[in-house]
């Protein structure tokens, strides 16, 4: 491509992808499926990673979305929360694990495989054992304040079991509704002539916003944790810290599994791309993570994602569909 028309291309796909951000977080009303948001995503990055020259702070690349909403109070995460890179096929899954293996100059590396929850991330902050603060993503470095709302969320605890955590440190997951309860929302929602939720997903993060806990108390939520950030943390691996926080109380998923190749990650996928039709709540994909924290601090991030972590989406999750009647 000449340079006038990488330029070109560049604006193109920057003016395409902040309208695309706008109708998906502001509006909560996107016009394409996620699959073809990542690909101008990755079209964009591309081209920009060839002609730097062109590099913008405004460009949205450099952003992670942003869900704030400007009637609660904003708080800056320690930790900035980033979001995780996608792979589609197994090729591109190999070129993941093919870039770690190259970058550490070795292949024995640990991977842990993990359910992307489809729900909407929480940061929670624990000093000295308790819980003191929730905060939504946001724009990755800042989000909403949601504490009360998340206090009623019976599986996060409010004081830490155990010992031997950090005095301060960041833990996050996702908040989700399971499906029994977000269909048992919806009737009651249509019986008082209320508009019906699309997703669980949308369900749940607009009850995150709600501006009364004692409704969000009602709704049941549920929360899955999946990363914890500090300073310094107990144990070397992520697995290993992971396990600590079961032992500290919160809620941590037992569907994981320790890969050492490609090929066993893609066994984990595939059993799970039909699995997932018997889970009580909707998963949209599996996160890939490298288990060594020294490794992790070796492969850094980029400005928007781990480049220790990756996420392989379902099938079904990469294409809209399109219906044409119901009979
Ligand atoms: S780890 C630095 N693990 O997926 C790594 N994220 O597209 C932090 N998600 O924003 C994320 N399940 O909301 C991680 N097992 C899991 C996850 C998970 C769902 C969400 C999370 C994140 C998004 C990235």
């Amino acid at each position: 491509m000449s340079l006038i028309g990488a330029e070109y291309r560049i604006n193109e796909l920057r003016k395409a992808l902040d309208e695309h951000n706008y109708l998906y977080y502001v509006l909560a009303q996107p016009k394409i499926s996620d699959f073809e948001y990542d690909q101008l995503m990755k079209e964009l990055i591309s081209l920009e990673n060839a002609n730097p020259q062109f590099d913008s702070e405004l460009s949205p690349s450099k952003r992670v979305g942003d869900d704030r909403n400007l009637e609660f109070e904003q708080a800056a995460h320690i930790f900035p929360m980033l979001s995780l890179g996608n792979t589609y096929s197994v090729e591109e899954l190999s070129d993941f694990c093919n870039r770690v293996y190259k970058s550490i100059e070795n292949e024995n590396v640990e991977f842990v495989c993990e359910l992307k929850f489809d729900g909407t991330a929480i940061s929670l902050t624990y000093e000295n054992g308790f819980l003191t603060k929730a905060v939504t993503r946001g724009d990755g470095a800042k989000g909403d304040i949601v504490t009360a709302n998340v206090k009623t969320i019976k599986s996060i605890p409010l004081k830490l079991k155990g010992n031997g955590y950090p005095d301060l440190f960041e833990i996050r997951g996702e908040i989700y509704l399971p499906h029994a309860v977000f269909q048992e929302l919806n009737v009651q929602r249509t019986e008082a002539g209320e508009a019906p939720f699309a997703n669980p997903r949308n369900a749940a993060s607009g009850t995150l916003k709600l501006q009364n806990s004692s409704v969000v108390a009602k709704r049941k939520l549920h929360c899955y944790l999946y990363y914890l950030a500090s300073k310094e943390l107990p144990a070397k691996t992520h697995s290993e810290n992971l396990k600590l926080a079961q032992s500290w109380g919160f809620r941590v998923s037992e569907h994981t599994k320790i890969a050492h190749s490609a090929a066993e990650i893609y066994d984990f996928i595939n059993y799970w791309s039909t699995e997932r039709e018997n889970l009580p709540f909707d998963i949209d994909g599996i996160v890939i993570k490298v288990n060594d924290l020294k490794l992790q601090d070796l492969l850094g991030y980029t400005a928007k994602s781990p480049r220790w972590a990756t996420s392989y989406k379902f099938k079904a999750e990469q294409v809209q569909t399109k219906l044409l009647s119901i009979d």
